[in-house]
């Protein structure tokens, strides 16, 4: 297994639509295992694999809700979601590709979730809470869109200044 460098905007392949997964093969489950690997070194809760510049319809969750260091991987291969509830959820939300910035976003607080596992298996399921609203941010970058694009222009502008600012500071330290 290898930590993969993750990368960041204003990175053009972060815009790219991400093909579907065809061959459910060892090579697939490298990806998955340095995607996993790559996700907890960040650390983060989620990554799609486009973050790690391979534009495969891909995602590895782990939501660590039982504490740091229990682990509870989730894999999720071809994702398509459907029925989303009329009812919101605001969470405030970051990103490994926008690292240290935060904003609250607005989802549908439920949804319905098709997707095939590591080994090509089939899963249907209506998830909430947490787990919603993190697949909903990287089924996003599945389609080229990063938490920042459901902001206000005022309030992206402001995310994007930070993170310019922070980055100034980070190659000055
Ligand atoms: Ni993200």
């Amino acid at each position: 297994m290898a930590v993969l460098p993750i990368i960041e905007i204003p990175d053009p392949r972060l815009r790219k639509v991400s093909e579907p997964v065809g061959a459910f093969d060892t090579e697939l489950k490298r990806l998955i295992a340095d995607m996993f690997e790559t996700m907890y070194d960040a650390p983060g809760i989620g990554l799609a694999a486009i973050q790690v510049g391979v534009p495969k319809r891909l995602l590895v969750i782990d939501l660590q809700e039982e504490g740091e260091g229990v682990r509870n991987p989730r894999v999720y291969v071809n994702p398509l979601f459907s029925e989303p509830s009329d009812e919101m959820s605001v969470y405030n939300e970051g990103c490994l590709s926008i690292p240290e910035q935060y904003a609250e976003v607005s989802r549908p607080a439920s949804i319905r979730l098709r997707w095939q596992d590591a080994d090509g298996a089939e899963h249907d399921e209506r998830v909430d809470g947490l787990l919603a609203t993190c697949l909903q941010h990287e089924n996003d970058h599945l389609e080229g869109i990063v938490f920042t694009d459901h902001l206000s222009r005022m309030k992206r502008d402001m995310v994007l200044k930070k993170l310019e600012k922070q980055r100034k500071l980070n190659k000055a330290a």
